[in-house]
């Protein structure tokens, strides 16, 4: 791979997961550590790109020189309007983030009390927008490349790339880094195998190794794409 051939490129990168507040105390989140999503930011700026992180709860040490300009959110709303905001003049967005499918329709300003003798209050849920699907959908720019991931396990309806490849043809993106995920792979590890699929559900490449390594076998896909400068 060239060092530089993601020079002059801007490129959007979500990480981490989104936690959708209950109330101000609690929230629902997800086991999302950030690693891959933070992998890519640094491996796109060693390749000479203008990156921007936007980092969903991401607590590793993460500083500007190695990943950019970092832009902190919370939740699947709030990890939105920062994606769309930074995507208006991007060439590239990668949405690593583990969105939260779902948020608390309420969140009362004050803390839910437990009273003596009653029963649990339930959470009511409303459906978080699938950020990918309508940035693929919506393009901010002509030519740009939105990238998603696909945490995938295998079941009776089809394999972990079955479901890899319905996923793509569902969102639009133009290419979805699909991962199988268990106990031991994906989810805050650091090793990581992905297959990458196009918007047909063909796949275009695979990568594995370190986080670092899948990034930067995404980022190769990617500057396969890419329009000329
Ligand atoms: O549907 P699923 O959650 O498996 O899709 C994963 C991909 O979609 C990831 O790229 C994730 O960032 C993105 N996503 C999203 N908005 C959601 C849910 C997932 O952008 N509400």
């Amino acid at each position: 791979r060239a060092p530089g051939d993601l020079a002059g490129r801007h490129v959007v990168v979500s990480a981490g997961g989104t936690r959708e507040p209950i109330d101000p105390v609690r929230f629902l989140g997800n086991r999302s550590s950030g690693r891959q999503g933070v992998e890519l930011a640094r491996a796109a700026t060693a390749r000479g790109a203008v990156v921007t992180l936007v980092a969903a709860n991401v607590e590793l040490p993460v500083h500007p020189s190695d990943v950019g300009q970092i832009v902190r959110v919370g939740s699947a709303l709030e990890l939105e309007t920062a994606v769309r905001d930074a995507a208006r003049d991007a060439d590239v967005v990668v949405m690593a983030a583990a969105v939260a499918d779902f948020r608390p329709a309420r969140t009362p300003e004050t803390k839910i009390k437990k009273v003596a003798g009653q029963a649990p209050a339930a959470i009511e849920l409303v459906e978080n927008p699938d950020i990918l699907a309508g940035l693929a959908r919506d393009r901010a720019r002509a030519g740009q490349i939105v990238v998603g991931f696909a945490a995938e396990t295998g079941d009776e309806n089809g394999s972990v790339i079955d479901h890899g490849r319905a996923k793509a043809r569902r969102k639009g993106a133009d290419l979805l880094a699909v991962n199988e995920v268990g106990a031991h792979q994906g989810f805050g590890v650091a090793d990581n195998t992905v297959t990458i699929v196009d918007p047909d559900g063909v796949v275009v490449g695979h990568s594995s190794g370190t986080k670092r390594d899948v990034a930067d076998g995404i980022w190769d896909a990617v500057v396969g794409l890419l329009p000329p400068a």
